[in-house]
């Protein structure tokens, strides 16, 4: 049978350095609250159900870590009394019996499956603690995982360890596996005689030996492990997290030119043979489909870009649209809430909001869709194999049939039915000698002026 588990996210910490207004672990990575990138995890490693241990913003760090398939439930830590207490804020859920706790950080959103199934690995092969370690050039301000003939006897924190252990280069993630049936025991066991005067969770691992009770570590890299305590942290996260998930969509068959300059969100998703230009932005919401090319300077949200279609340079996708395949949207437009039929181009310098343009459609350079009337929104539909001249004003709500034609500069406000050519503005008159004699008279004025000043 498989082993039951609760994951115990600690996000108690006062986030202090973050100098911030709300909880460090609602800060965003990839356009996405840290405390959800954990949970993401967790889930990934196989566990559905989180207590999440928070010192603030309970209820928005709960709603910001419920990701869909998994249960989690906030417990208040009053007060900070160090890791060990910290995860007995959780003792109810602990109570409820699991095989595994997964003891687990907020505020280390890179941290992966890998580590965290690992750990789980060493209680099912007979551990009552597997701690999560790495190794580091930078071990200064970590816990040290002290090792004897081979067995991991102890945990040190810098602030308790003698110069020797200081040396030492393998370090404490934080994150360990707890035997769930002895866990509860194991914690109350957890004292506060050391030089912070904390309830340290470390010290589960002498513990348990001193029970005779199996102890391990495993191993995880570096970077996944890395904590986030300030801003500047934060920002190397997010380098971290960026330059990760371009590597895998070029791997996956995606073209970027220059990828250091393309930002990505943690649910873009870019498919194979895409070509993406230098500097790019991806919001939330993105879906590139295969072979669509987003020129330089776009900026895209919520949006989703089919087959072939081109995008930019400079143009704004925002939530709603929809561009079909191999159609275009250039230069200095948006679209916002706008189907774009396939084979249909948006070329220069055009809003569309709130709009269904058909196929083969051309938009010429300069409409607007006049979506608003400072109160409400309302819909333009614009049938297939159109032609809206440049400079045009379609105030909505309005509808151009198919095969239809709107003169250049035109305001558009009644419907035009298909296969009509509709004219929106005034009609041309043209005087024939009528400029010449304009530019006479200003001549002869300026010429009178100018004898009277003498
Ligand atoms: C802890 C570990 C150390 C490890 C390091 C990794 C202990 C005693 N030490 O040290 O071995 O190398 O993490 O970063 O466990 N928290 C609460 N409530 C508390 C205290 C902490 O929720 O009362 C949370 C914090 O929000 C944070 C995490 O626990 O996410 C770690 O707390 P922190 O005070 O940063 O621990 P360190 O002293 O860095
Ligand atoms: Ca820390």
């Amino acid at each position: 049978m498989e082993r039951t588990c609760l994951a115990v996210i600690l996000a108690a910490g006062d986030s202090t350095r973050m100098k911030s207004s709300k909880s460090k672990v609602l800060h965003p990575v990839a356009n996405r609250p840290m405390i959800a990138h954990v949970v993401e995890a967790v889930a990934k490693a196989g566990i559905s159900s989180v207590a999440l241990v928070v010192g603030r913003d309970a209820e928005e760090v709960a709603k910001a870590a419920s990701i869909g398939g998994v249960e989690v439930e906030a417990h208040l830590q009053k007060e900070r009394l160090g890791t060990g207490h910290a995860v007995l804020a959780a003792r109810e859920a602990i109570a409820r019996g699991y095989d595994d706790i997964l003891v687990t950080y907020g505020d280390v959103p890179l941290q992966t499956e890998g580590p965290l199934r690992a750990a789980r690995q060493a209680l099912a092969e007979g551990s009552d603690i597997a701690v999560i370690g790495f190794h580091t050039d930078r071990p200064t301000g970590y816990g040290r995982l002290l090792v004897k003939d081979g067995e991991l006897i102890a945990i040190r924190e810098e602030k308790d360890a003698t110069d020797a252990e200081r040396a030492v280069k393998w370090c404490n993630s934080g994150l360990m596996a707890i035997n769930g049936r002895k866990a509860l025991d194991l914690l109350a066991r957890i004292g506060n005689g050391n030089v912070k005067g904390e309830y340290y969770l470390t010290d589960l691992v002498e513990i348990a030996r001193s029970l005779g009770g199996r102890v391990t570590a495993v191993d995880a890299p570096e970077v996944e492990m890395t904590g986030c305590n300030n801003r500047a942290e934060l920002a190397a996260i997010e380098r971290f997290w960026q330059e990760h998930r371009r590597q895998e969509m070029m791997i996956s068959g995606v073209t970027m030119i220059a990828p250091e300059t393309v930002f990505l969100s943690y649910d873009t998703v870019i498919g194979q043979d895409a070509l993406i230009e230098p500097n790019v932005v991806f919001g939330p919401g993105a879906v590139i489909d295969g072979g669509a090319v987003i020129h330089s300077f776009s900026h895209i949200e919520g949006a989703h870009v089919r087959a072939g279609a081109a995008v930019g340079p400079f143009a704004r996708l925002r939530p709603g649209a929809d561009l079909g395949q191999g159609s275009k949207v250039g230069n200095f437009c948006e679209v916002k809430n706008g189907q774009i039929g396939e084979g249909a181009k948006v070329n220069h310098l055009t809003y569309i909001g709130d709009a269904v343009i058909g196929a083969g459609t051309n938009i010429g350079a300069g409409t607007i869709t006049c979506n608003y009337d400072g109160v409400n929104k309302f819909e333009t539909r614009i049938g297939a194999n159109a032609f809206i001249g440049s400079n045009s004003a379609l105030v909505a709500p309005v509808s151009i049939g198919d095969g239809a034609y709107i003169a250049s500069g035109s305001v558009i406000t009644d419907d035009v039915p298909a296969d009509a050519l509709a004219f929106g503005r005034a009609r041309q008159e043209v005087k024939p000698e009528r400029a010449k004699a304009i530019r006479e008279s200003a001549l002869a004025i300026k010429a009178a002026k100018k004898a009277k000043a003498e």
